[in-house]
């Protein structure tokens, strides 16, 4: 999609649709008055009338009555004027690709006015815009019906200068390419993307983007002790993966890890889950993917940083093989740990790469993991879990995630609960006492992590979505790449 930004009269351009961004109540404020003077005076003030348009955020609509260069009008709402941010911007354009996408346009312009003067809201917009146009189609017979947009026209009162505009562009196409790897990924059946699918794939897309890449298959594994993928990968005839990406920076003066939870399917394991609770667990490698996606962005953008990624990958199904109720793990640091459900596999598969992550001394580690149902249950489809060792780290994700409109809430580490993590046999049970799921998981990783500041994101609500929002469709939404990415650059610029 071509970008151009420009001033002057919206309405002159040749385009099939002009889009009106409008806050709350400003259906007669000073875009709409010009706009109506442009295309036909007291029509379009009754066309807007009467669809009872208001400015509110989720409210779009296509004006009955054209441009003067026949355009179709959309109006679209920002909501409260003096609450006018980047994700208001995300939303409204978002809300206003979907009807884009039923007129079939394909040359758009965007009436943004004086309140779209710099780079920030034009970059939400785009964002938004292109977020909502994915498209998981590659099982579909039929095609996408709608077009892609050829090119996005941004009308403002104060145009930036062009070469501002174009390293702002380039990053965002960067970051966007890696969400619709992330989403892609998630979305693929787990009967395709199985372990060694997904770290063939890590190794092509890390080495295409300048990324050293190690794939360590059982054998390796086993030499690693990494114990709790072994364990866990034992249920399944697929073979598990352990893969590493690590970027490098000359000069760099931070070192950041990154985790990722790669379950490719997870049935629960002996602990088997009920169908309806299975018909989405091909996203279990949701945290797996953001890590990949994350780390080819990184590599593209080049910060003067390094990052490694751990990514630790099965499936976890219940074969003649598998792990069973009450099966003791010993890990690589002689910690034990007694696997009472193994359904709750997640943390086990990460204690290795948290070990591993940790051993490398790193400045910090941040897990991204699909990891508890509880935490779906606290905090719903919108938001992610922030557990936290460290409270600096913890505000500079909160900070990146609400940026990005990715929320991020802290929850805490209640020391108290770590009595309902302790087993009789070993030094740990993988299950808490019934309470506070999201948080026993978080206090059983936190004792694989030492003394490194570290952050762990429980993302299994907001990673897949069983009903679409804004600018996100149903299923994989990559979420994490935007505010990993956002967080990783900003400490390159040393901000
Ligand atoms: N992958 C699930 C968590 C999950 C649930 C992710 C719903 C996305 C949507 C995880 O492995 C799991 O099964 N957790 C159990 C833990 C329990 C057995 C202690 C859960 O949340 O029920
Ligand atoms: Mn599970
Ligand atoms: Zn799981």
């Amino acid at each position: 999609m071509k970008i151009r930004v420009r001033g002057g009269d919206p309405t002159a351009i040749a385009a099939e649709v002009v889009i009106v961004p409008m806050a709350a109540g400003e259906e007669d404020g000073r875009e709409m008055r010009a706009l109506a003077r442009r295309a036909g005076g007291a029509a379009v003030k009754r066309a807007l009338a009467a669809t009872r348009f208001r400015g509110r955020s989720g409210q779009a609509t296509v004006l009955p009555v054209q441009g003067p260069r026949r355009q179709a009008l959309m109006v679209v709402g920002l909501g409260d004027a003096a609450r006018i941010d980047a994700e208001a911007w995300r939303r409204a354009a978002g809300q206003a690709r979907g009807l884009v996408g039923t007129l079939g346009a394909t040359r758009v312009v965007v009436a943004g006015g004086a309140r779209a003067n710099d780079a920030a809201r034009l970059a939400a917009f785009v964002e938004g815009f292109e977020l909502a146009a994915y498209r998981f189609g590659k099982y579909k017979s039929e095609p996408d019906p709608a077009p892609p947009v050829a090119e996005l026209i941004f009308v403002v009162a104060d145009p930036p200068a062009e070469t501002s505009l174009t390293p702002v562009w380039s990053a965002l196409e960067v970051t966007l390419a890696s969400v619709t790897l992330a989403r892609d990924l998630v979305n693929e059946p787990a009967a395709v993307k199985t372990p060694t699918y997904i770290a063939e794939l890590a190794k092509k897309v890390g080495k295409e983007a300048g990324l050293e890449v190690e794939v360590w298959d059982p054998k390796r594994i086993a030499s690693e002790k990494l114990a709790g993928l072994a364990a866990v990968a034992r249920g399944s005839n697929e073979e598990p993966r352990f893969v590493r990406l690590r970027y490098r920076a000359k000069g760099a003066k931070r070192r950041i890890a990154l985790v990722g939870k790669g379950i490719t399917f997870d049935s629960g394991g002996l602990s088997l889950k009920p169908a309806k609770s299975m018909e989405t667990m091909k996203c279990d490698m949701a945290g797996a993917a953001a890590v990949i996606g994350t780390m080819t962005a990184i590599a593209r953008l080049k910060p003067a940083i390094e990052v490694e990624g751990f990514i630790p990958i099965t499936e976890n199904l219940p074969g003649g093989k598998a792990q069973k109720p009450g099966d003791v793990i010993r890990y690589r640091n002689d910690k034990t740990v007694e696997v009472l459900n193994t359904d709750a596999e997640g943390r086990l598969v990460l204690a290795d790469a948290l070990l591993l992550a940790a051993d490398t001394k790193p400045d910090a580690i941040i897990d991204l993991a699909t990891l508890t149902g509880a935490c779906m249950v606290a905090l719903g489809t919108q938001v992610a879990g922030l557990f936290a060792n460290d409270q600096a780290l913890a505000d500079r994700l909160l900070a990146a995630g609400a940026e990005t409109g990715e929320p991020l809430w802290q929850m805490p580490l209640v020391a108290e609960y770590k009595d309902d993590i302790k087993s009789a046999v070993a030094d740990l049970k993988n299950i808490g006492g019934g309470h506070a799921g999201s948080i026993t998981a978080a206090l059983f990783l936190q004792e694989f992590v030492g003394s490194t500041p570290w952050v762990h994101l429980d993302i299994a609500g907001p990673a897949f979505l069983e009903k679409a929002l804004p600018y996100a469709p149903k299923g994989g939404t990559g979420f994490g790449v935007r505010t990993l990415v956002r967080y990783l650059t900003s400490l390159a610029d040393g901000a």
